[in-house]
């Protein structure tokens, strides 16, 4: 049995995540007709799309059985796939970073950054993270009543915090932003550098070139830290050791590219989505501003509700069987997280945006040996600007139609346009 071509052409497809509601109803038949079935869009290999909760769990819970490395991390076309191998000498993967390799290099290179992002290292960063987040909420206030609250504090915010602590000047941070959102966004026409719909293997190109012009500004960053290390997560990346000897020139680029892309996207994304949900809510707003207590709860729900990554893939490294079925070495795997967070097996009205869930078990930060990083700092982050913002605010609404990027991989709201009042 395969998908039928319907579901499976919209799971590739970045406009379906941008109409929120299609992709839902996509995944609500996925789970409820074949949970764990092979798709085959037009111009892609197969792979097995997992739709539910469980089985993800299942999968990275046995990262030798299922690989990140082997195949493409993130889902490609064929003609895509096989250009990645030619540019990279035969590799699978654009980058060569923690998201993309297994066993002891995946070890090693998450060790590098580990110690630093850990509850306890985090929680030291607060009072510069709420410098920065008190100086965002009083711009936003400044701004008289109105704004994009995507565009003018959503992406800038978690930028700011990242490149504070990765050791990147602020007069660099437009850059940064314009090539993160042209990697991660190279289907979008408002976001990517052409300003055009691209084909598959334009954008591609696309991504490409603005990943070579991120990796020549870190490689100057990098001789520069070895002599003057700085205690910054570039300063951390530059000077890693893995068996006495540097990250090797690949490792090393794709280190930076991935922080400085990941680390700040998907907590925008989840930053902006969180301020829409309330914008269409007053009575959480109204609950949350006399209980701030729940601005943590919020947070988990609000990278739920949005999940900013969507998917990540990996391959079977033997034959075995999931979920009653049989997994051939080398199948592709795509880890839906968005339908993960909307399984009803798992939660409660899904569909709903809820403060009260009890340990709210969303999949937004992955599990497992991958899980995400900077989990701790994005949550610190939120929290934060959260809390800096509910010090301010009286009301907030919409004042326009917000808009979703259009992309399958890291996406959420581009344009949140709210009214709002001061306390
Ligand atoms: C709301 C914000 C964020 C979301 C939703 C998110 C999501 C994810 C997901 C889904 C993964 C893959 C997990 C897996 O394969 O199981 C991941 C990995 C990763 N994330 Fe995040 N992330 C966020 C913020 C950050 C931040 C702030 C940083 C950096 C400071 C960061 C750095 C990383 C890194 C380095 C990995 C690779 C970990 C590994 O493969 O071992 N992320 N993230």
């Amino acid at each position: 049995m395969t998908l039928h071509q319907s579901l499976a052409e919209a799971i590739v497809d970045g406009r379906a995540y941008a109409d929120g509601d299609r992709i839902d109803e996509v995944f609500r038949r996925i789970r409820s007709e074949a949970p764990l079935d092979i798709a085959e869009p037009d111009e892609y290999d197969p792979f097995w799309v997992v739709s539910r909760h469980a089985d993800i769990k299942e999968i990275e819970r046995q990262p030798n059985l299922f690989h990140n490395g082997d195949r493409a991390t993130v889902v490609q076309t064929k003609a895509n796939a096989a250009k990645i191998r030619e540019v990279t000498g035969g590799e699978a993967n654009m980058s060569r970073s923690v998201v993309t390799v297994d066993g002891k290099e995946h070890k090693d290179l998450r060790g590098v950054l580990f110690p630093h992002l850990t509850p306890r290292s985090v929680r030291p960063m607060e009072d510069k993270v709420r410098k920065i987040a008190s100086e965002f909420a009083d711009q936003m206030l400044e701004l008289g009543g109105e704004c994009d609250f995507a565009k003018q504090v959503a992406f800038l915010y978690p930028l700011r915090v990242l490149m504070a602590f990765m050791g990147v000047p602020r007069e660099d941070e437009p850059m940064m932003l314009k090539l993160t959102q042209e990697i991660f966004s190279a289907n979008d026409p408002d976001l990517n550098r052409s300003g055009k719909q691209l084909t598959p293997e334009e954008a591609l190109q696309a991504t490409l070139a603005s990943m070579a012009e991120m990796e020549t500004y870190f490689l100057d960053v990098t001789t520069r830290l070895r002599s003057e290390p700085d205690g910054g997560l570039n300063s951390l990346i530059a000077n890693a050791r893995i068996d006495g000897d540097y990250l090797t020139r690949r490792q090393l680029l794709s280190y930076y590219v991935t922080v400085a892309t990941a680390g700040h996207d998907t907590t925008s994304n989840a930053t902006a989505g969180i301020m829409w949900a309330l914008a269409e809510r007053p009575h959480l707003f109204e609950q949350i501003r006399h209980d701030r207590s729940l601005i943590p709860a919020l947070v988990d729900e609000g990278v739920r509700w949005v999940t900013p990554v969507k998917h990540f893939m990996r391959a079977a490294t033997a034959d075995c069987e999931l979920a009653g079925q049989k997994i051939a070495k080398g199948d592709w795997m795509m880890l839906c997280y968005s339908s993960a967070n909307r399984d009803d097996l798992v939660f409660d009205d899904p569909y709903e945006f809820r403060l009260d869930r009890k340990d709210n078990p969303q999949l937004a930060f992955g599990y497992g040996v991958h899980v995400c990083l900077g989990q701790h700092l994005a949550r610190l982050e939120m929290r934060v600007l959260l809390e800096e913002l509910f010090d301010r605010l009286a009301s907030v609404e919409l004042s326009g139609t917000p808009a979703r990027t259009i992309s399958n991989f890291v996406c959420g709201p581009k344009r949140v346009p709210i009214r709002f009042t001061a306390c």
